[in-house]
């Protein structure tokens, strides 16, 4: 097998993680049987500012028609608005159809005070919410400034999302149970639970948590084999803190999950260790949860774990649980080693961590 998959490192440490992510999907050894080619492709804060687009036409399509598959870096956005720039990867998911993002987030030992092992899959819709970016300015009686943002949420999306939840809660503890037998953290039935806030926005977040529990009920292999409970997204924030292990599944509208997962990210210790996957029906994006660290870049600082473990998200996605599987252990190996980047308390570079998790595979 030949897997071609596209490398967007776009902005910042992206420069530096995507390339150890290329290193260590090299290093695989042959017994996997899967060889790639790698395609460069352009986009970030960055080219636009060297040439006016964001994300060009010919990523697009070069992403569509020759690759197998994905992993995106970093992008900058600047918090102001830029004239004539928007971010690429909402672009992208959006052109790609990439309507899930996937985010899990494990630890044998979570950063709270109990210290209780995390062991949760974030499923976060990708299209739409308060991310088709529709604001306006307008101006109140006394003229002072009024912005309004359009929040849409929508029967399709929301059906796709919750089938993805209950899908994946059934799939994912058979494959943890063959990376680690006996070791899977959630030890229960799989379980979704749907994050909302239906109490206020009853016809926005009514609309997502009816018609996942619609998914639900009208299911009978999931309502035999997955149980189902749903989360205030406040309190949710809340309990994700205080117990996190009572969680599996769990599926949010975008905004709410965007949020909630960077908040699990500190659960396991540091961005720099999160993978997501962005999936579609047709094509699988890989990406780590940080952004682009401004701070740290080109200081060989970065850790290149949650680019990494990206690949392996993506190989997992598309069909490919072993090689994966090899990489997730070679990582945890390496971390359990301590050798580890400063964000973790460390003094390795980006660049040991890479060549251990390579020489740890082979
Ligand atoms: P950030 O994730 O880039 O950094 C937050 C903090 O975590 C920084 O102190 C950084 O040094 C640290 N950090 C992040 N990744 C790390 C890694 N792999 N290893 C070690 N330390 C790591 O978020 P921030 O600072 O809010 O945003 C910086 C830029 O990134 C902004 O322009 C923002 O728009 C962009 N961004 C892009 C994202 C994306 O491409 N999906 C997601 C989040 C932010
Ligand atoms: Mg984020």
């Amino acid at each position: 097998n030949t897997l071609t998959f596209g490398l967007i490192p776009a902005d910042g440490i992206g420069r530096e993680v995507i390339p150890a992510a290329r290193q260590v999907l090299e290093a695989l050894p042959s017994q996997y049987q899967v060889k790639f080619n790698f395609v460069h492709c352009d986009a970030g804060f960055e080219h636009f500012q060297k040439t006016g687009t964001a994300l060009p036409q010919e990523t697009i399509e070069t992403l569509r028609n020759d690759c197998d598959g994905a992993l995106f870096g970093a992008v900058s956005s600047p918090s102001h608005k830029v004239a004539g720039y928007s971010s690429p990867i909402v672009a992208l998911r959006k052109h790609l159809d990439l309507y899930a993002n996937v985010r899990p987030v494990v630890a044998q030992q979570s950063k709270t005070a109990s210290g209780q092992p995390v062991d949760m899959l974030i499923i976060r819709e990708n299209t739409e919410c308060l991310y088709i970016k529709k604001e306006t300015q307008t101006k109140a009686e006394d003229g002072s400034a009024v912005a309004i943002a359009e929040r849409r949420i929508t029967e399709h999306a929301s059906r796709r999302a919750g089938e993805m939840a209950f899908q994946m809660a059934l799939n994912r503890h058979s494959v943890r149970e063959k990376r680690s037998p006996g070791q899977r953290m959630w030890k229960g039935l799989p379980k979704v639970t749907i994050v909302h806030k239906s109490n206020v926005l009853s016809i926005t977040d009514g609309l997502w948590r009816e018609t996942i529990r619609h998914v639900y009920d009208t299911n009978a292999t999931y309502r035999k084999n997955v149980l189902l409970e749903e989360q205030l997204v406040d309190s949710m924030v809340y309990r994700m803190f205080r117990e996190p292990e009572v969680f599996d599944v769990v599926v949010a509208p975008n905004l709410y999950g965007d949020i909630l997962s960077d908040g699990a990210a500190a659960l396991v210790g540091s961005l720099g260790l999160v993978p997501s996957a962005n999936v579609g029906d047709t094509f699988v994006m890989g990406e780590p949860v940080h952004g682009s660290a401004p701070d740290i870049m080109g200081q060989q600082k970065a850790n290149p774990v949650a680019a990494i473990r990206s690949a392996a998200l993506l190989l997992e996605n598309i069909g490919f649980p072993a090689p994966a599987l090899a990489i997730y252990t070679a990582v945890d190996d390496v971390l359990a080693e301590g050798l580890v980047t400063p964000d973790l308390g460390g003094k390795a570079t980006t660049q040991e961590v890479t060549d251990a998790i390579c020489k740890q595979l082979s």
